[in-house]
């Protein structure tokens, strides 16, 4: 079990380090991630390294049986390198060059820029590749920086090239002949900046999915020399999630040997735990498509904070290490945090950290060490696997698809509808992976797709093979309405689905922040609702109000050995919820335990005849949940039943 957090001893006099080896060894920490954002101390000046004060923490971390994630320190270029090579700053969509500053100042299409980080994480992988302490390569942090440069539009036009070959088919593609686009020269073609109304959609759209290649270039370029000098050591990045982050997390998975997120739930409230459960299925995903281990790691979190839109909320005692063992409880190999000690200075002095402001006499220290004792407990449970027979989808090119202005509703949110599609299995304790991709949809039973506009005609394919294998899918409004191009395929919504689900949509009816729409069956739907022709399925529920009053709300649609169901309105939670537990129980798959009270998560992970159930109780009364075995986190035998704590959690070798 990794357990610790981002380590910055360059922020602090040596005499502080002592203490700090001392103190995690006390919680039985067992990674550290040292060197994020020290590239100017590794770098003070341009070729001139300092690793001495490396050497000697690493020394002392290796001496206490501490590993490593040593990270290359490229996500913030010191300042003598900016002022060197201004062109490597990035440029906003205004046309406005950025100054150092901050972090992330790089622009990851600078020959510049790229070779001084592959220089520096080269001389790091030559310098420590025999270090006892390496555990683990940590490139970068947080890929994310966008920039809209002269360097960048060339490596954009290149990508262009590269994807349609000529410029006929990338103005067919863009829809140039709208508003008088159309490209006569490549050197035409430029990065979306800033415009004077409603941009080209696909331009749009093609820049993101650029940008992340981009981004993936510079972060397999640093891989492959490390690679080099540790073959046996893994790579990897931490990902952030959120609206802004210009990568397709999805195909980045392929290219690490272990998939690392962060997540800051953005909830105080209950809607945390959904939200982390979310990051987690949806980290344990994309590790599908890594080829590594099944598992992930929750490489950043914050120990005892939860930062809101308007404030840092303390979390209750007790909900950190509820928080990490429910990530364990989803496959992460460990909790790591988001820091190690708090700062004195600097832009996050207020960020959260297993040794705070207040020093290791405090809440969360001690909270540090008891949950450093329980990771430890549960580490055999890592050898287990989640199973999961139910995949969400979430494909965030639909997703940036869906934000761009001038389509039917403000409110379109891709990642809500997956979230919302997984809290209402969360809430009824089925287990799901959420999936990037839809080429491999094998070894699920139930595929919910809410919302994954834009859909390729071999994605549809697939998702027909899966449904005549005897496969349940689930479609929410505005699927397969546009094709990879964000154009729409005409004839009917949702053009590339209409045969699969056995509907055709003929109109839009997209509802008013406060409205909501009846449905025959009681329910109720509210954003959107549409004019449905069943032309083959059959109708589950119909609009009982409003203009779409008798018209189809949710169909099925037999199709080979299994069912296509279509819906479309936004169904409220409890109805969603009802629905997906019928389909799944329709395919033979239920909860992980039965009618469990609301707030209480349980998930099992199982390998061979082993297995173990993890119960977290995010409530704030007592329950009981049907186990026999050993509570790991105890010791206690459990026969029959074990009793959880409000706000506690319980392990249980169940086989
Ligand atoms: C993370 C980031 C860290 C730090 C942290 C603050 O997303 O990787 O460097 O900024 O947020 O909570
Ligand atoms: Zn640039």
């Amino acid at each position: 079990m990794f357990f610790g957090g981002d380590y910055n001893p360059e922020q602090w006099p040596e005499d502080v380090w002592a203490q700090d080896v001392e103190l995690m060894r006390r919680a039985r920490v067992t990674l550290v991630t040292v060197g994020v954002f020290a590239w100017a101390r590794l770098e003070p000046a341009p070729g001139r390294h300092d690793f001495g004060w490396l050497d000697r923490i690493l020394d002392r971390l290796a001496d206490a049986g501490i590993g490593v994630a040593l990270a290359t320190p490229t996500a913030s270029p010191p300042p003598w390198f900016s002022l060197a090579h201004p062109e490597a700053l990035p440029v906003d969509a205004a046309g406005v060059r950025l100054s150092h500053g901050s972090r992330d100042t790089y622009c990851a299409s600078a020959p510049a820029y790229r070779s001084a980080a592959r220089r520096i994480a080269a001389a790091l992988a030559q310098r420590y590749r025999d270090h006892p302490a390496l555990a683990l390569w940590h490139v970068h942090n947080e890929y994310g920086t966008t920039c809209h440069c002269d360097l960048t539009a060339e490596a954009f036009r290149r990508w262009l090239r590269h994807r349609y070959g000529d410029l006929d088919t990338l103005n067919d593609a863009w829809t140039t002949a709208f508003w008088s686009q159309h490209y006569t020269d490549w050197a035409q073609v430029r990065p979306p900046r800033a415009t004077q109304y409603l941009p080209n959609p696909t331009q749009v759209l093609d820049f993101r999915r650029f940008t992340s290649d981009e981004l993936l270039a510079a972060y397999v370029e640093q891989r492959d020399l490390l690679r080099a000098a540790t073959p046996g050591v893994p790579v990897t990045t931490n990902y952030v999630l959120g609206d802004w982050v210009p990568v397709d997390h999805a195909r980045w998975a392929a290219e690490v040997d272990l998939v690392a997120i962060d997540h800051y739930p953005s909830d105080a409230g209950p809607a945390a735990e959904e939200e982390a459960a979310f990051a987690a299925d949806l980290a344990r995903g994309w590790a599908r498509g890594s080829p590594g281990r099944p598992d992930w790691l929750l490489m950043e979190t914050a120990p005892n904070l939860v930062y809101t839109a308007d404030r840092m909320h303390t979390k209750e005692p007790g909900r950190m290490a509820r928080n990490s063992l429910a990530a364990v409880a989803r496959g992460s190999r460990g909790a790591m945090f988001f820091q190690w000690r708090a700062p004195r200075g600097g832009a996050e002095l207020f960020h959260s950290a297993l040794v705070p402001h207040a020093g290791p006499d405090s809440r969360v220290y001690r909270e540090a060490v008891e949950l450093g004792d329980r990771l430890a407990r549960v580490a055999p449970a890592a050898a287990g696997v989640v199973e999961a027979r139910v995949a969400v989808v979430y494909d965030e090119p639909s997703a940036w698809a869906l934000r761009a202005r001038g389509l039917p509703s403000t409110r379109l949110d891709h990642l809500d509808d997956a979230r919302r599609a997984h809290r209402a299995l969360w809430r009824r304790g089925i287990t799901a992976d959420v999936v990037g991709g839809l080429d491999d949809l094998s070894g699920y039973a139930v595929v919910v797709l809410p919302g994954h506009y834009l859909m390729a005609d071999r994605q549809a394919a697939a998702l027909r093979a899966f449904v005549e294998a005897g496969g349940q899918l689930v479609v929410t409004y505005l699927s397969g309405v546009a094709d990879e191009h964000a154009r729409i395929r005409t004839g009917g919504y949702p053009g590339a689905l209409r045969d699969l689900l056995g509907v055709r949509v003929e109109e839009f009816h997209p509802l008013a922040v406060d409205a909501s729409v009846k449905l025959s069956d009681g329910t109720t739907g509210d954003l959107w609702s549409e004019t449905v022709h069943a032309t083959g399925a059959r109708v589950v529920a119909s609009y009982a109000d409003g203009v779409l009053a008798g018209r189809p709300a949710v169909t099925r649609h037999t199709v080979g050995a299994g069912t296509a169901w279509y819906v479309s309105t936004r169904l409220a939670d409890d109805a969603y919820a009802d629905l997906l537990h019928a389909v799944a129980a329709d395919a033979g798959v239920g909860p992980v335990r039965p009618d469990l009270p609301p707030g209480v998560e349980v998930v099992t992970r199982r390998t061979g005849d082993r297995s173990w159930l993890f119960v977290l109780n995010h409530t704030a009364t007592v329950c009981e949940v049907a186990a026999s075995g050993v509570d790991l986190l105890t010791g206690a035998p459990v026969d029959g039943v074990v009793r959880v704590p409000a706000g506690g959690s319980a392990v249980v070798r169940t086989g």
